[in-house]
């Protein structure tokens, strides 16, 4: 049936630290009603019962068939219209049920608390993921996506497993998040294939402001890492290295400047753009025009370098704002 609604509602399972949702979308868009995409609360790596996961779909789906919408949900970006078949099954992961990590970057979510979110041990969830291929509830199409958030990918306990599990059950679309400071084959082998992608957020152009916004001592060791991806990847736009313009910590053109020359000294061939979240949420919908002037200088030099270039939405509203 042809209306409006989202993959997550229909196909989507975010796994969080103490709960099962429909996505992670309703919080990274700040809305107060995000927990009404709850499907259970308490979850701690439990088997599943998916008749009961395909029943609160099914209801949300009746919803938006008839135009109706959670407060979660309404106008939120990825709702689009297509014709959506009737099916169950899964084929958009998010994992973000730990939030242990090897970095220290002062403007991540974790970073008033350190401590506790080094010491949250995660759930178990290979078995979980075994269990949705035995029964026959993940179905591939070209719309699949898996999605690592976290906490850190790399150091999971399971997440060589989980990652071959996915390759050998031939998932593509596999979108990781890393620091980069711990370099792992099973990414090197999805980067071959092509099915997984890596974005490294680097933010910095030498080791001192490095440093400053990651907290730990692996500059070199980082880029290191990149050029290994790099030259593992089959297609040139696998990895990203990301630059998250931070005011007052690294936005200045000399930063820039040498962070450009770090990525074309390793082999990377696409970058991504971004805007320290907090920042942003604080100066929105007005931004400075020292901001505007260098997302433009970056879009221009990466156009130079020939860079393939990814705008996140936060980069983007301020040149937005600057055009109108
Ligand atoms: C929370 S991290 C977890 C994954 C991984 N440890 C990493 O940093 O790539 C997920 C993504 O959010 C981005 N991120 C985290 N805090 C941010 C902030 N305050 N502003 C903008 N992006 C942020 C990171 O760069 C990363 O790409
Ligand atoms: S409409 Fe948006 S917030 Fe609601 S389930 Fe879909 S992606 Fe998530
Ligand atoms: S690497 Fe990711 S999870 Fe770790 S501190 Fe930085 S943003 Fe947070």
């Amino acid at each position: 049936m042809y209306y409006k609604s989202c993959q997550w509602v229909n196909r989507g399972i975010e796994f969080r630290t103490d709960s099962l949702r429909l996505c992670c979308y309703g919080y990274l868009q700040g809305r107060e009603t995000e927990y009404q995409t709850t499907i259970k609360e308490n979850y701690h790596g439990e088997l599943l019962d998916w008749n009961e996961i395909f029943r609160f779909k099914e209801q949300q789906k009746d919803m938006h068939k008839k135009g109706r919408y959670l407060d979660a949900c309404k106008d939120c970006i990825y709702l689009f219209e297509k014709d959506w078949d009737d099916d169950n099954y899964i084929n958009h992961f998010t994992f973000n049920h730990w939030t242990k990590c090897n970095c220290g970057c002062i403007y991540c979510y974790t970073k008033d608390n350190k401590k506790a979110f080094n010491s949250y041990k995660e759930y178990p969830l290979y078995p979980i993921i075994k269990d949705m291929f035995k029964k026959g509830v993940i179905k591939h199409t070209e719309e699949s996506c898996i999605i690592f958030g976290g906490g850190e990918p790399t150091i999971l306990h399971e997440f060589d497993k989980l990652i071959n599990l996915f390759l050998d059950k031939g998932c593509k679309n596999i979108r990781i998040n890393s620091s980069g400071i711990k370099y792992s084959k099973s990414i090197e082998k999805g980067l071959k294939s092509g099915a997984i992608s890596l974005v490294i957020s680097t933010d910095a152009g030498c080791s001192e402001t490095y440093e400053k916004i990651k907290q730990v001592k692996a500059y070199k060791k980082v880029w290191e890492n990149i050029r290994k991806y790099a030259k593992a990847q089959s297609k040139d736009n696998l990895l990203k290295v990301k630059f998250i313009l931070f005011p007052g910590v690294n936005d200045n053109y000399e930063e820039i400047n040498k962070w450009f020359d770090e990525v074309v000294k390793n082999d990377v061939k696409a970058v991504s753009l971004s805007v320290e979240q907090d920042w942003y949420n604080t100066h929105q919908p007005e931004f400075t025009p020292e901001i505007y002037e260098q997302i433009s200088y970056m879009e221009n030099k990466a156009k130079e370098l020939n860079l393939d270039m990814e705008i996140y939405c936060e980069a983007l509203a301020v040149l937005r704002e600057h055009k109108a």
